[in-house]
């Protein structure tokens, strides 16, 4: 058994549906873990009892959190992050299909995902949706990086047959069959998971959606995911594309997409009667504040979303994106909801880096809390990571306040250590 003495702090619920406290936190807390699960979690007091003669890692002053879920990353895209100047579809054909191009070559694959996946690791990050490349080496590569590590990671590789370069496209043969190869040899395996990838409604044909709908049917177990609703320009040209849809979300539903354990990036102009939809058929959305200030995408109506009971994640999307850190992620939804005249909740923050993207990924049996029985990815987070944030957070008075500061100021710095099923995988 390991033994870990900190400050501990997580979500048991949706702070912004339920009654009274969704969190725990423990100032003097203990975190025992055994066979790579959580054994126990809460004050010190009440559970030294039961350490036996079991080691205590004394980590007094830093903070224990549940390792983050990022909804909504692209792994090609880590070489081209911070590229200047377009909007979604330009900055895809200028900077996106040229970078994700390279990644037909094996070994720029392999060399790229054991980056990819340390940096998720460096910034906390212990589950992830992911978006690979059109080929398929890019998944296997990015699959072989996330196993050797034990993480929680789901891909799948982008279904594109036009609207893209010569190179970057499959069709709905080799998309089929490549997506067949790659649930067979990697769904299941250690905590990895597949997800059917179709990019967008502009980048697939008809016949491709309905074969992905098919895929999905035939695995009830793996995944979706797409973009939706990112872009004004992008809407207009889907609704040339598919006159016969009644909307954005209705050209998947049509092909059998809408589900569960479907999981939209973006959402950015969905409004009530889209969201009810999502909701009712239990859909989730990855809200991805950096990208799409970024990309100029607008401003993503999160409380509207959740008031219609969408479940939400919070997504990076490198390269659109302009950090792989969840806890800056947070930091930028706070400023794109006071651009909305609304004001996001520390612990709902939180919520949407763990729980509420453990949900949105229907794994909150596994992951996304410390309760006992889960899966031991956390954090120890270093609240002096630097000077500004030591001082700020010393003049802190609630838990509130101090969580705020810690979205506000913090990144990568605070992220000490990160343990992956109990195993210490990343360490400043
Ligand atoms: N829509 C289709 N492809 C992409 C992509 O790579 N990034 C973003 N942000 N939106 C997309
Ligand atoms: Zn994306």
């Amino acid at each position: 058994m390991q033994a870990y003495r900190a400050s501990i702090f997580h979500l048991e619920d949706d702070p912004s549906t339920i009654d009274g406290e969704a969190h725990a936190f423990h100032a003097d807390g203990l975190l025992l873990v055994e066979d790579g699960r959580v054994v126990a979690c809460g004050a010190y007091a009440h559970l030294a009892d039961e350490l036996g003669d079991t080691p205590v890692e004394d980590l007094t002053g830093k903070l224990i959190t549940p390792g983050f879920v990022d909804t909504h990353i692209h792994f090609p895209q880590v070489d081209m992050i911070a590229a200047h100047g377009e909007q979604l579809l330009d900055w895809l054909e200028r900077h996106t299909f040229p970078a994700e191009a390279a990644f037909a070559d094996r070994g720029h694959a392999e060399q790229t995902a054991e980056f990819f996946v340390e940096e998720l690791l460096r910034n906390g990050t212990t589950s992830a949706l992911v978006f690979g490349s059109v080929h398929r080496v890019s998944v296997e590569a990015l699959f072989a990086a996330a196993l050797k590590r034990d993480m929680r990671l789901i891909a799948g590789k982008s279904l594109m047959d036009r609207n893209a370069p010569p190179g970057l496209t499959d069709t709905v043969e080799t998309g089929r069959a490549d997506m067949e190869g790659l649930i067979a040899d990697w769904h299941g395996k250690g905590r990895l998971g597949y997800a059917v990838t179709p990019r967008f409604a502009i980048s697939c044909s008809d016949a491709q959606l309905a074969m992905a709908g098919q895929v999905l049917a035939e695995h009830p177990t793996v995944w979706m995911q797409t973009h939706l609703s990112e872009n004004i320009r992008e809407i207009v040209d889907t609704a040339v594309l598919f006159p016969d849809a009644a909307d954005y979300l209705d050209v998947y539903d049509r092909f059998g997409l809408v589900g569960d354990r479907s999981v939209f990036a973006h959402g950015v102009h969905l409004q009530g009667d889209a969201f009810q939809r999502l909701a009712k058929a239990g859909s989730a959305v990855a809200f991805c504040p950096t990208s799409n200030l970024f990309l100029g995408s607008g401003l993503f109506p999160l409380e509207s979303a959740c008031a219609h009971g969408v479940k939400v994640g919070i997504g990076t999307d490198v390269g659109a994106g302009t950090s792989f850190s969840v806890l800056h992620t947070l930091g930028e939804a706070y400023k794109v909801g006071q651009l909305r005249g609304e004001s996001l909740d520390p612990l709902h923050a939180f919520y949407l880096a763990t729980l509420g993207g453990a949900r949105a990924l229907g794994l909150e049996d596994e992951i996304g809390s410390l309760e006992p029985g889960k899966i031991a990815d956390f954090l120890v987070l270093d609240l002096a990571a630097t000077p500004l944030l030591a001082r700020r957070l010393a003049a802190a008075k609630t838990l509130e306040d101090r969580l705020f500061a810690l979205m506000v100021l913090g990144d990568d710095r605070v992220v000490e250590r990160t343990f992956v099923a109990g195993v210490e995988r990343h360490r400043r």
